[in-house]
């Protein structure tokens, strides 16, 4: 069966027969475009990674007088107590190596809330069921005289930053 379509142009009219099959063929082409545009769109959608990374791990804590000598003083956002002693400055983890809770402050070191295990002032296991010591991380001091704080690299028990 043939479809007849009038056209005008330039003052005439034309009538243009389109078969059935070949405008069934117009719009299954269409419609199979039209899909794989939107099958390429929802697969790069999909792929786009959209993930959040969190917190810097590489960070400014501030300048050395903010920790006075003697001090142990927890930063709870960045998970870290910064340790000062005499001109000798170091960053031990607040999380806990048992669970990930965030470790507390003691009269011995630290201790965790969660289901108590307790550390001495160097991080190392003293009780409870964490498997393994607080880490240090690497600290430094920048250019502008800040004092920053890298989570990405762990460095020895001890490794203090002398100012
Ligand atoms: S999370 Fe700290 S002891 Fe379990």
């Amino acid at each position: 069966m043939a479809v007849n379509l009038k056209r005008s142009s330039g003052g005439g009219t034309a009538e243009v027969n389109v078969s059935r099959r070949r405008m069934l063929g117009w719009i299954t082409g269409t419609g199979l475009v039209g899909s794989g545009v939107l099958s390429a769109l929802s697969n790069f959608v999909f792929i786009k990674p959209r993930a959040t990374y969190g917190q810097p791990q590489r960070f400014s804590i501030g300048k050395p007088d903010d920790f006075p000598a003697g001090t142990r003083i927890t930063l709870e956002a960045r998970r870290i107590c910064v340790v000062r002693e005499g001109s000798r400055l170091a960053a031990i983890s607040t999380t806990c190596t048992h669970l990930g809770c965030i470790v507390g402050l003691s009269d011995t070191g630290f201790a965790c809330p969660c289901h108590g295990s307790r550390f001495d002032t160097d991080g190392t296991v003293t009780g409870g069921p964490a498997p393994r010591a607080l880490p240090w991380f690497k600290i430094t001091l920048a250019p502008n005289g800040e004092i920053e704080v890298d989570k990405d690299i762990e460095v020895a028990p001890g490794s203090y930053l002398t100012l």
